[in-house]
């Protein structure tokens, strides 16, 4: 079956990224005949330099008409550019904001697995890793503080910048019906956090989860507040299994968990609205201090395709191949050098793209022919 794909390279190593994701997505199509058709398009800075703004509505129309968006990064280096001299609403990130609006994606789930292979640069204590952790953070996307009417003015003679954080309660239960049936393919427990000792806003999340949470009479729920949880996912990460959160709760709380699992290099995200249309996107930014000297890790992107297969396409097993393989390669060693450890080999990524796909390709044909490596002959 043919798909349409929405590519995005964005700006700093998001191209670089993006390569390696569709070299992996090019060896699924070959491996099991699905054919796999990119239409490239402008956002972020690169867009800003060609078009004058961050997303255009072309580039906006063009992800509509397609079954899935595959997004590197974007954004630059706030000193390097001059984007970030203009008005918000024509910065990078806005065009990032922007997509997920305009593709109605309310729900972004990042998951934060601890791959055994990366229990060395994963930097926890032993004894609070136990034996690992594996969750997600589904965090709501086109609400709260991102999208609340925002301005500055002056207020008896000082500038004064107001933010505002608005939810209403067809937001929160959208977003937790869907933390809700992912609890459900999982470990059956959600983690709601919120600030409710605080804010308004929370109070109303909490009790709209809770009664969400009366048609799932067999997921747990509990709350917890927010700062709290950013203990606990250092303290005992393996007590979760689907975090469920607010815009801006949900960004923190999920580089926290990325970091935890190794590197922020390692975590993939996918945004979903009503549809099976979503946008899929490493967790991690443009990195612009490393952008084109091939060292940015690929795997959060490459995981990012992964996501693709198995929530837009349905494509469940050849999601599980992609995650395989790179789980296979790093079994064997690879490292980026976010990931890097002593005794370990160190690739670009370049590299570990093209590992990654030979993987995959390797299984194809059942023995190691085409392999590079062939120390450690792979046959499923
Ligand atoms: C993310 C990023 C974005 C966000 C920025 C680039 C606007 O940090 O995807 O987590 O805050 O959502
Ligand atoms: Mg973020």
């Amino acid at each position: 079956m043919d798909y349409r794909i929405t590519v995005i390279p964005g700006d700093g190593i998001g191209p670089e990224i993006i390569t390696e994701a569709r070299k992996v997505l090019d060896a699924v199509g070959k491996k099991y005949g699905h054919g796999f058709k990119y239409t490239e398009v402008l956002m972020g800075g690169v867009s800003i330099d060609k078009t004058g703004v961050p997303l255009t509505e072309e580039a906006l129309q063009t992800a509509k008409n397609s079954d899935a968006v595959l997004l590197g990064a974007v954004g630059g280096d706030v000193g390097q550019t001059n984007w970030y001299s203009l008005p918000p609403h024509l910065r990078p990130e806005a065009g990032l904001l922007a997509i997920r609006k305009g593709l109605n994606l309310f729900a972004n789930i990042r998951p934060a697995v601890l791959f055994d292979e990366l229990r060395g640069a994963c930097p926890l204590k032993d004894e609070i890793i136990g034996d690992g952790f594996d969750f997600v953070v589904m965090r709501e996307l086109t609400g709260g503080l991102y999208f609340g009417k925002r301005w500055t003015k002056e207020v008896d003679g000082l500038r004064t910048a107001t933010d505002t954080l608005v939810y209403s309660e067809a937001e929160i239960e959208r977003i937790a019906r869907r933390a809700f049936d992912i609890a459900r393919k999982r470990r059956k427990k959600v983690c709601s956090v919120d600030k409710a000792n605080v804010l308004d806003s929370s109070r109303l999340w909490r009790q709209v989860t809770k009664v969400v949470a009366k048609a799932y009479p067999d997921v747990e729920l509990t709350h917890m507040l927010v700062d709290n949880c950013a203990m606990q996912v250092v303290r005992d990460p393996g007590q979760f299994d689907v975090i469920l959160t607010e815009n801006m709760f949900g960004d923190i709380l999920s580089d926290e968990a990325s970091m935890v699992t190794g590197s922020i290099g390692m975590l993939a995200s996918a945004s979903l609205g009503e549809t099976k249309l979503g946008l899929y996107e490493p967790s991690h930014g443009s990195a612009p201090d490393i952008a084109g000297q091939n060292k940015a890790n690929p795997i959060a992107t490459i995981l990012s395709t992964a996501m693709m297969l198995r929530y837009s396409f349905d494509l469940d097993m050849e999601a599980d191949k992609v995650e395989g393989a790179v789980k296979e390669v790093l079994r064997k060693g690879f490292r980026t050098i976010d990931i890097m450890s002593p005794g370990k080999t160190l690739v670009g990524t370049d590299k570990m793209g093209d590992l990654i796909a030979l993987e995959i390709r390797r299984n194809e044909y059942g023995n190691d022919n085409d392999a590079e490596d062939s120390s450690c002959p792979h046959r499923t």
